[in-house]
């Protein structure tokens, strides 16, 4: 007869956090996110840590440079999709390892005869105002000047008049050349009191542009997850299939950590890529295996497949259908627990921690807490980044209000882009995700923000000062419903209920 466990399976809305002592020193401002991601031994520190315990998920409407890059300069990492091709997937870490070294290419270039009205055209589709003209209208074209929007009024010049007589004609442009050093940059950017740098190479071709804001961001952002070329770190989701050719374009182009995308990882497909990858890249390269939901499934990952952390979580995720249309998978709280009690007993017996990442199904900043709490060394999340600006998908109306699509990676939607590629179809197809909109909540920045001074919050009422405490020291109780509806508000009318009436 097949085995059933007696313990139901939970969720992380029936728990919550019982405060502890609060000492003194237990302030926002004292508290370190840093977060473990790959494996160490007892005494030893990670040989790459998370500065703020997020990262995205691999998925297609989650996952691109533009995200990558918001996330990364915030101190997490995002998961670039697997789900296209191996050269788009390598041109977008290419473009988060570009992005760092504060010399962007210029991606808004216009002609000397193009129109004002293509420059506002321009401007709105790629959200830049400031567009170098060249002579062919590509970002490595001969320089011949700049426009910006200062440089024309929208409602009152001819639009129909060429950028040439707008823009600022290269003979009164600051530039830099080719082999400037960034600190060199920014210096002649303070100095001739400019916003922006165009270099250009000896034959006066422009190679790429830096920006005093880039300079600005970089010091708001104390965080930023750097490789040791101070470029953004990034990692990529890979798959069973064709990692043998996908995994050396990806490190080649410069991705940090790699990470198995696959809904259930307790297999030997999973085992075996993760020995091939060890065994030709070494020891540096970071790999990442999952999903599991229970302790056997972790061992197996830690032991036979030496990867450096375990994701946990089947079933959970916001898009996802796997568990009705499967019947595998766990409720989130009882994996995530199950799985930590593995890690930690791992730990004792072997003295090598594995860290373990909470993936899919938190719904809000509370749960993120709890995941924490209960020993998640970090989560990731793809409704969660969906749903801010910088996430790949476009914004659409309805109804008056803001959403941008969001899809499950086994979702038709998503697998699409495989059509070409005969070896992965088969007979008989069913979805594992569903394909919907989210909510636009703002920036990625914003949004983090909000989530971050809460979490610094709840570890000191716990009285902890680093995540490892607070997983330590956490005493989280279970709640019952009516518990649950006193932690609500109770007999008081809220303004969303004013407003709507
Ligand atoms: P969310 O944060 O709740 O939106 O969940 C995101 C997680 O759902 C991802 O990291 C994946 O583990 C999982 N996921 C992504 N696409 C699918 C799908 O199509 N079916 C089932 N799970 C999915």
């Amino acid at each position: 007869m097949a085995k059933i466990l007696n313990e139901v399976s939970r969720t992380f809305s029936e728990f919550l956090i019982i405060p502890g002592l609060t000492k003194a020193e237990n302030v926002p401002a004292n508290v370190d996110l840093y977060a473990p991601m790959a494996k160490f031994k007892r005494g030893s520190k990670s040989s790459f840590a998370l500065n703020i315990p997020f990262v995205s998920a691999s998925m297609q409407a989650v996952s691109g440079a533009d995200l990558a890059i918001a996330l990364a300069r915030k101190g997490g990492l995002a998961f670039i999709y697997c789900s296209q091709s191996i050269e788009s997937q390598a041109e977008m870490v290419a473009r988060v390892k570009l992005h760092k070294a504060g010399f962007v290419p210029s991606d808004s270039n216009l002609r000397p005869e193009s129109t004002l009205a293509e420059a506002v055209a321009l401007s709105r589709k790629t959200g830049h105002s400031t567009m170098p003209v060249t002579h062919d209208g590509t970002g490595t074209g001969k320089f011949l000047g700049i426009l910006t929007d200062k440089d024309f009024w929208e409602f009152e010049d001819n639009l129909h008049a060429p950028v040439s007589r707008s823009m600022t004609a290269k003979e009164n442009v600051v530039f830099g050349k080719v082999g400037i050093s960034l600190h060199e940059a920014n210096k002649l950017l303070r100095q001739r009191k400019k916003e922006c740098l165009p270099i250009l190479d000896k034959n006066g071709r422009l190679q790429s542009l830096v920006f005093k804001k880039d300079y600005i961001d970089h010091i708001k952002n104390p965080y930023e997850m750097l490789d040791e070329k101070k470029r953004l770190a990034v990692g990529c989701g890979i798959n069973t299939h064709d990692f043998k050719q996908r995994v050396p374009v990806l490190i080649e182009a410069g991705a940090d950590v790699l990470c198995f995308d696959s809904s259930d990882g307790y297999t030997q497909f999973q085992c075996d890529a993760a020995r091939w990858t060890r065994a030709t890249f070494g020891k540096k390269v970071v790999i990442g295996g999952g999903n599991v939901v229970d302790a056997e499934a972790f061992r197996y990952l830690a032991q036979e497949a030496k990867v450096d952390f375990v994701k946990v979580g089947i079933g959970g995720g916001s898009i996802c259908i796997t568990r009705e249309q499967k019947g595998i998978g766990r409720g989130q709280a009882s994996a995530l627990a199950d799985v930590v009690a593995a890690r930690d007993a791992y730990f004792r017996k072997t003295g090598t921690y594995v860290p373990v990442c909470s993936d899919g199904g938190l719904a809000n900043d509370t749960q993120i807490i709890i995941a924490l709490a209960m020993g998640a060394d970090f989560v990731m999340m793809g409704r969660y980044f969906a749903m801010t600006t910088e996430s790949p998908t476009p914004k659409v109306s309805i109804g008056g209000r803001l959403y941008k699509p969001y899809w499950g990676e086994g979702s038709n939607r998503a697998r699409n882009w495989q059509r070409y590629n005969a070896e992965s179809e088969s007979d008989f197809k069913f979805e594992e995700g569903i394909d919907g909109y989210v909510p636009v909540v703002g920036s990625l920045s914003d949004v983090l923000g909000v989530t971050i001074a809460k979490l610094k919050s709840t570890m000191c009422n716990a009285g902890a000062l680093t995540l490892g405490e607070f997983m330590k020291n956490a005493v989280l109780t279970r709640v019952s419903d009516q518990s649950f509806v006193e932690g609500g508000t109770s007999n008081i009318k809220t303004m969303d209920q004013e407003v709507l009436k």
